[in-house]
């Protein structure tokens, strides 16, 4: 029986972290779309692509030769039979990433792959990103937008990244990035026949059991 779980929301909602522990309580595969505009990026900096070739940035795409884990159980992600699974989330990347998740192009090309991965699990997977809900599984058996205030995003994602910035840097990195990412993709609204599901005031494990009560459902 298919069971696609479709999950969007914005950065340091806890769509990462929540998704796959889902997926392992429901013994679906897991699919981290984010890590594959990362992907993509860390290979468009690494070859000196200009981010801002649009062209270029699409056959970048096509050539993008990629790994990545669909299990949640195992992270890993090889680019050209390269690990770049820590390389992708340095702050480099986060901050190009934006440029190549707005070349239209490039989506098509990664929307493409996101289908094809969703088909060859048989339609058994959860999948988070930003658009999945809408563009990449409109379709699913369940969606939903997984959201959180501005105050406890950068919260999350101070903690996650150690602390070690000042809220200046890191609004940087996540308001100026949702900022960006929301010209093309709208995941701070939720679609029609989509559920939203608040983790603001909620712990990793309520947030947990809460999806899986809208999965169940
Ligand atoms: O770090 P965070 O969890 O917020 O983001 P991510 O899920 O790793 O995604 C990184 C970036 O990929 C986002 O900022 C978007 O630019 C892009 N993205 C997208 O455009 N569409 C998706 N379905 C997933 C990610």
């Amino acid at each position: 029986r298919p069971l696609v779980v479709a999950i969007d929301g914005p950065s340091g909602s806890g769509k990462s972290s929540v998704s796959k522990e889902v997926a392992r309580r429901l013994r679906l595969a897991y699919l981290d779309t984010g890590a594959m505009y990362r992907a993509l990026t860390w290979y468009c900096v690494t070859h000196g692509i200009e981010l801002n070739d649009a062209a270029a940035v699409e056959q970048a795409a096509r050539d993008l030769v990629l790994e990545l884990s669909t299990s949640p159980q195992e992270d890993y992600v090889r680019v050209d039979g390269v690990d770049v699974t820590d390389a992708i989330r340095e702050p480099a990347i986060s901050s190009a990433v934006s440029a190549v998740a707005t070349t239209l192009g490039a989506r098509t090309e990664l929307i493409r792959r996101q289908r094809e991965l969703i088909e060859k699990h048989h339609r058994r997977m959860v999948v988070e990103g930003r658009d999945i809900t809408t563009v990449v599984a409109p379709g699913a058996e369940v969606r939903m937008l997984l959201t959180a205030s501005e105050e406890a995003r950068l919260r999350r994602r101070g903690i996650q990244l150690g602390g070690t910035q000042d809220a200046e840097q890191l609004a940087a990195q996540v308001t100026h990035r949702d900022a960006k990412d929301s010209t093309v993709v709208n995941f701070t609204k939720a679609a029609s026949g989509v559920v939203t599901l608040d983790s603001s005031d909620l712990d990793f494990d309520q947030t947990v059991n809460a999806a899986l009560v809208i999965v169940t459902k």
